[in-house]
């Protein structure tokens, strides 16, 4: 993609699995390594974009020369987008959210006892969605994890959530979703399928995807 794409843009950018607390030193929490979350936010920095970087737990570090915030759980990483979301143009939620919690975070730690024990989980927020109902003039990017009947559950996410675009990834491919350095993804927007990626590194996915939502916002900034 050609730099300058995203000059003068607030982009924001979620990224890694987010840390939900059982007690002090255990928590539920999930494969995302930050990869494709982290080769966003590096690539709309590239383009010129004022970057915001939101992430959980990781694999690796995040990329150097955007603001970035660590933060742990789904009501924490809500809390970081919702003070950037009237200022930004672009949001971007690469992030795996946990969507439940434990009901009660112990403060100390949880005792061995009988054969059995039950966690209650209780929802999250669902950040997408929330962001969805509160749009005004922000394209919001969603995605999507599958393991199967990839299509459907994607159009079914864009559409509860009211996001501009959906990148749907199965993450039981070969090469595809979780830790790996490549991904194999499918962009949907409200008519339908937009483009098919095949294999390639989350780099290259990144630029692409960053140069349709650069498009797009220049269309209807257009009009
Ligand atoms: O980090 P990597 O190892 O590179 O892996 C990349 C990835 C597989 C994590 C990434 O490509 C990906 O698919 N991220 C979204 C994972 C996910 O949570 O998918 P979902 O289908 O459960 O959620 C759909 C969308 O809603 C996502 O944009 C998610 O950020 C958002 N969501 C979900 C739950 C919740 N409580 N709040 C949310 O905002």
């Amino acid at each position: 993609a050609e730099p300058g794409l995203l000059q003068g843009k607030k982009v924001v950018v979620t990224s890694g699995g987010t840390i939900e607390r059982i007690d002090p030193v255990r928590y539920i929490t999930n494969d995302s390594s930050g990869k494709m979350g982290f080769a966003i936010a590096k690539a709309a920095r590239e383009m010129g974009a004022d970057v915001r970087l939101i992430y959980g737990r990781t694999d690796v570090a995040p990329p150097a020369g955007v603001d970035a915030e660590p933060v742990q759980s789904a009501e924490e990483m809500y809390r970081a987008v919702l003070k950037h979301w009237e200022s930004s143009d672009l949001v971007i939620k690469a992030a795996a959210v946990a969507d439940y919690r434990p009901a009660e975070t112990a403060s100390s730690k949880i005792k061995k006892k009988g054969d059995t024990m039950t966690l209650e989980l209780v929802k999250t927020v669902d950040i997408l969605e929330e962001l969805g109902k509160s749009k005004t003039h922000q394209f919001l990017i969603g995605f999507a994890a599958e393991t199967h009947d990839v299509e459907t559950y994607a159009k079914d996410k864009l559409r509860r959530k009211n996001a501009d675009l959906i990148v749907a990834n199965d993450v039981t491919a070969e090469g595809a979703g979780f830790r790996s350095d490549t991904n194999i993804v499918q962009v949907f927007d409200e008519a339908g399928l937009v483009e098919q990626m095949p294999v390639m590194s989350k780099d290259d996915i990144a630029r692409r995807l960053l140069a349709i939502a650069a498009g797009r916002m220049k269309e209807a900034g257009n009009r």
